[in-house]
């Protein structure tokens, strides 16, 4: 659970005026506002390891700077993964076991196994294939006439980024946002009707996907997820645990859906935020290639991962009690001013626009990072080749969410 059930309308209170200990970066509806950056600037400066007594999630630590980050982050003995990477708890037992909530060694067998997917050697023909998606989406837009960029371009563009790493049936593609969907919006209902379609939905998933498996099993190993799952000897016989089946697809279909999707939405939107940067790009393409990393710290897809103390363990003068929940915001590392300059600013030629927090840090480093960036940078070379402006015309109706950080809808028209 994710907190996406709260209501945006809520009053969100001044944070300069809440006692310290009533602070709460766990509200959803922060993050509809942009509240949210107020509220982590104000812990960055007087109490970077905070801790929240009283929430929906019950209590938990935040930590809120680059640098604490990339500690907590890198340090997996004392910050396990395990059972859960977001705020919420499932009932004990109903997490199901996913690598990227698992410590070594099994957590390092599993990603090794599907790491082939997304290596720098497949990228060459990965970059082929998505650059033909992109001009084909593009190519098929309307011009002068107001449409939403999130239906039309960023949701058909990660599809079929997704279903291209699957190895799944092209026309069948659009399956795969619609488990997305229901894997996190379900979560996060929690009403007992949603709950049992939600069932029956992740179970039409997991049989799709059986058959997938059995028959790439039986063929020759190619590059795809389930093919390199069903072929690696540490992980084939994980068709025969479908808890641990379904918890990986879900790992890998959210996992790529969400992020991408939003951080070619935020592009747009922080373009228009900041006109003057646009006109830099227009002036010189070749920003692409620290545009796409600036994108993605900018937008922060994901705000935050959780982990569980291991140990009693300092940090930031506080001692964290074995069994905490401590939750690393990137959201708020990645507007540390201590560290990166002028942080709120989206900057198209920043100096070292690698050194953000997005993509996490350490052993569970986003797997998929290459091929979101490389997405990104293929989107708006060809976006650049056609159109000469691309106006958000209106506001964009945003996520509900403490954890996904993005766009439901995002009204455009393009120039040519
Ligand atoms: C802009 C897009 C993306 C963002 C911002 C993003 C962000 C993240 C973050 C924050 C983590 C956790 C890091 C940590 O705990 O230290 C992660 C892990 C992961 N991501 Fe991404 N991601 C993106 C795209 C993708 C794509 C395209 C895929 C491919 C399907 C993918 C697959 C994964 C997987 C499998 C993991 C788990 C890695 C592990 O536990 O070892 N991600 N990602």
């Amino acid at each position: 659970m994710d907190g996406s059930q709260l209501n945006p309308e809520m009053s969100i209170p001044d944070p300069w005026s809440l006692p310290l200990d009533k602070i709460d970066p766990s509200r959803a509806e922060l993050y509809v506002t942009g509240a949210h950056h107020d509220y982590f600037r104000r812990l960055r400066q007087e109490d970077p390891v905070h801790y929240c007594a009283e929430s929906q999630f019950g209590p938990y630590w935040s930590v809120t700077t680059f640098n604490d980050i990339m500690a907590v982050d890198s340090n997996h003995a004392a910050f396990s993964s395990s059972p859960t990477i977001v705020i919420g708890d499932l009932p004990p037992g109903e997490d199901p076991p996913m690598f990227i909530a698992m410590d070594p060694p099994v957590h390092d067998v599993q990603r090794k196994a599907v790491t082939p997917a997304v290596a720098p050697g497949r990228l060459i023909e990965l970059e082929r294939v998505i650059r033909g998606h992109a001009t084909d989406i593009l190519d098929g837009l309307p011009v002068n006439e107001t449409f939403d960029w999130v239906e039309r371009v960023s949701k058909e563009l990660t599809t079929r980024m997704l279903a291209t790493l699957f190895g799944f049936p092209f026309e069948q593609r659009h399956l795969l946002p619609y488990w997305s969907d229901v894997i996190t919006t379900s979560e996060t209902v929690g009403v007992a009707a949603d709950m049992e379609r939600r069932e029956a939905v992740l179970y039409e998933c997991l049989d799709y996907f059986t058959k997938i498996w059995r028959e790439r099993a039986a063929a020759p190993q190619q590059f795809d997820f389930i093919s390199l799952f069903a072929h690696n000897p540490a992980t084939k016989t994980m068709v025969d645990n479908p808890q641990e089946l379904m918890g990986n697809l879900m790992l890998l279909i959210v996992g790529g859906n969400d992020t991408t999707r939003n951080s070619i939405s935020g592009g747009v939107v922080a373009l228009n935020a900041f006109p003057h940067e646009y006109e830099k790009l227009k002036a010189d393409h070749s920003l692409i290639q620290t545009m796409m990393p600036e994108i993605i710290r900018w937008q922060t897809p994901l705000a935050h991962m959780r982990r569980n103390a291991t140990r009693d363990v300092e940090l930031g003068g506080k001692t964290i009690r074995k069994g905490d929940k401590v939750v690393m915001w990137y959201v708020s590392g990645n507007r540390d001013e201590t560290v990166i300059e002028t942080p709120d600013a989206f900057i198209v030629d920043r100096d070292r626009p690698r050194h953000h927090l997005s993509f996490g840090f350490g052993i569970h480093r986003c797997m998929g990072n290459r091929v979101a960036e490389m997405q990104l940078k293929i989107l708006w070379e060809e976006i650049m080749k056609r159109f000469a402006h691309i106006e958000q015309v209106g506001e964009p109706k945003r996520v509900v969410s403490n954890f996904v950080l993005g766009y439901e809808q995002l009204p455009v028209r393009i120039a040519v």
